[in-house]
Order: C-alpha cells, then sequence, then structure tokens
C-alpha cells in the first residue's frame, strides 16, 4: 500500500434544487515516500477539487483517503484547514497559507508541532534556509517578498508541520518561467532529501515533466493515463494524453506546431456519453459514443482508459493509429 493511497474517490458539488455536481468521479492514485507524482489535465478537469478531498478539505461522495493506513477525515465547518498535520497543502496563492500582517518566523512557529515551540526562532532560521532563504527573513511580513519567495515560505510553513506528503496545487504556476524553475527544483530537492511524497498539480505538463516521477492525466473527474513519466511522454496511450503533449509548444524532435486541443472540458453536471473524451477525441470511434472504457492495466505500471488499448495489452502506438471522422 503506498503512502499516500487515493481509491475511488468521488467528490461532489451540491446545488439547490439541482442534482450535485460530480467534479471527481471515481479517482485512483498513490504516491510513496520520496516520490513525485505529477497530476496534470486542463483546467476544470477536477484536480483542485480532487487535492481539496485528499488533504480533508472536501468531503468524499465516496471512496477512500489513507495515508499512511489510516484514514483522513473530511473536516466540518470552521474546523482547522487541513485534517491531519502529515498531510500538507500549498496553493498557487502563497497568500492562501499566509498571513500579511505576522511576521513571518510567527507563522512558521505555529506549524511547528506543539511539543516543539522550545525555540521557536531557530526552527523558523531552520526552516527558510531549508528553502533558500535567509534566516533574518523571519523578521519580515509576507508582503516585503517577490511571489517565488512568497512561494518559498509557503513551503516553509507546509514543511514545519513535519508532513509526510505535500499537495502542490499549481504551486507555481503563477511565476514566472525561471522562478518557476526554482521553486520546482525546490519541491523536488525537499522530497528527494527527506522523503516527502509530492503530489505536483499542474494544468501545464511541461513542467510536470522535468519533475515528477509518474504523472496522472485527469479528465472530466477521472484519471484517463497513468505511467511513468519518461513513458508517457515518449509514447502516451489516451489520446487526452497525446494531445496535452503536443499542445506544449516549441516540442520536441519532429518540431511540429502544437496542435492544441479543438474544444472544452465539457461541463462535469452534464459528462458525455460513453467515453467522456470522446467529442474531443480524433480516434473515436462508435464503442466510444455509448460504452465508458474502465482504466485497465495496459503493462506493469501503466493505466489507461481507452478502447484502444486493451487490458494486459500489448499497447498501441497512437501514431500508428488512424485518426477517425470526429465524431460529437
Ligand atoms: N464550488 C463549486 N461548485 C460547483 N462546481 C464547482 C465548484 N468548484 C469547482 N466546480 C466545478 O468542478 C469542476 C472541476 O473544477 P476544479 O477542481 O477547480 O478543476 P481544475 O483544478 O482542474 O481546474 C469544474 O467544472 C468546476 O466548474
Ligand atoms: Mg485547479
Amino acid at each position: 500500500m503506498a503512502l499516500l493511497e487515493v481509491r475511488e474517490v468521488t467528490v461532489e458539488y451540491r446545488r439547490p434544487r439541482r442534482p450535485p455536481v460530480r467534479a471527481v468521479a471515481g479517482v485512483d492514485l498513490g504516491v510513496d515516500r520520496g516520490q513525485i507524482v505529477g497530476l496534470v489535465g486542463e483546467s476544470g478537469c477536477g484536480k483542485s477539487t480532487l487535492a481539496r478531498a485528499i488533504v480533508g478539505l472536501l468531503p468524499c461522495a465516496s471512496g477512500s483517503v489513507t495515508l499512511d493506513g489510516r484514514a483522513v477525515r473530511p473536516l466540518g465547518r470552521g474546523a482547522r484547514p487541513v485534517a491531519d498535520r502529515s498531510l500538507q497543502m500549498i496553493f498557487q496563492d502563497p497568500y492562501a497559507s499566509l498571513n500579511p500582517r505576522r511576521r513571518v518566523w510567527r507563522q512558521l512557529a505555529d506549524g511547528v508541532p506543539r511539543d516543539d515551540r522550545r525555540d521557536a526562532r531557530d526552527r523558523s532560521a531552520e526552516l527558510l534556509t531549508a528553502v533558500g532563504l535567509s534566516p533574518d527573513a523571519g523578521d519580515r511580513y509576507p508582503h516585503e517578498f517577490s511571489g517565488g519567495q512568497r512561494q518559498r515560505i509557503a513551503i516553509a510553513r507546509a514543511l514545519a508541520a513535519e508532513p509526510s506528503v505535500i499537495v502542490a496545487d499549481e504551486a507555481v504556476s503563477a511565476l514566472d518561467a525561471s522562478t518557476q524553475a526554482q521553486v520546482a527544483n525546490l519541491l523536488v530537492d525537499l522530497a528527494r532529501g527527506r522523503g516527502l511524497g509530492l503530489l505536483f498539480i499542474s494544468h501545464d505538463l511541461s513542467v510536470v515533466r522535468h519533475m515528477a516521477d509518474s504523472v496522472s492525466v485527469m479528465y472530466l473527474g477521472r484519471i484517463v493515463e497513468s505511467a511513468p513519466t519518461g513513458a508517457l511522454w515518449s509514447q502516451p496511450l489516451h489520446p487526452y494524453s497525446e494531445a496535452l503533449i503536443q499542445a506544449v509548444p516549441g516540442l520536441g524532435p519532429g518540431a511540429q506546431p502544437p496542435t492544441g486541443l479543438p474544444g472544452e472540458v465539457g461541463d462535469p453536471a452534464r459528462p458525455p456519453a460513453g467515453c467522456r473524451f470522446h467529442p474531443r477525441c480524433p480516434y473515436s470511434h462508435e464503442r466510444c459514443l455509448v460504452e465508458d472504457p474502465a482504466a485497465v492495466t495496459i503493462v506493469p505500471r501503466r493505466r489507461a482508459a481507452c478502447w484502444l488499448q486493451p487490458a494486459g495489452g500489448p499497447p498501441r502506438p497512437l501514431d500508428e493509429v488512424a485518426p477517425a471522422e470526429v465524431s460529437s
């Protein structure tokens, strides 16, 4: 069993007088110690909803989340933001976890487990050093830092709790490209150095590609493919993964222009019948319109939910599949 184990998780948003929106529909995911798992998909796929359910900020309608074999409990209103200290979350906007009116060292001290408060200032200096900031940065306020530095403080804040898993939701997406790479590298070093599990969520596959050991690709509430990063990148098995890779600008050996992806992620309140990706899929055929493919293991460590990819393999390279008329 993985350190963080997500099993068949479904998350729904309730709406008055209408059926709930099922933004996450039966997701499986695992993160081990020292492992970096990327979660990618376009905006609106359900990544943040899943992240919030994992850390206990949203209740799961069904399924389970366990950390080291223990259930992560959903929170009631007004409860502390993270259910379990050993599961910490970093957001796109560091202000979401930092208080603008308190000095940094005090906020880091707040995160330190109570039995370890003796030398809060020393501990905060240690944490700031661990994230590449000067130890005396603790005397300042969050607004005195750049966006990248603030994100480092948010990371230090998460580390203060001595977590075993960090869920980073678009944690570098608001930063400029070079700062993105630096903060991403910091997260990689911390995961490797401290044996932390890292679930790194991004709409940008090109960022995830350089840091994750494995990647799960999410589409309209489902994981449509999961694979070791290199394998996914060199031979995607799901047409949606292929489309995401093709959408990365300035890509690869063929140096073809990104084809992009026609259309938009659908509405989880009214998902398409059959395969949820079929309205946008260049390979969709009749079966895809009516039957929803389950995620199955194609080869060890590779799963996909696509009628083109039979359980047990062999994997079918998509560049050998002739595109069909796009159905809608
Ligand atoms: N509070 C909410 N109430 C109803 N629907 C929501 C709410 N938050 C998000 N959604 C819907 O859930 C889906 C997934 O959203 P989200 O988890 O934010 O995706 P992502 O993080 O991948 O962009 C979207 O269709 C979004 O409109
Ligand atoms: Mg999001």
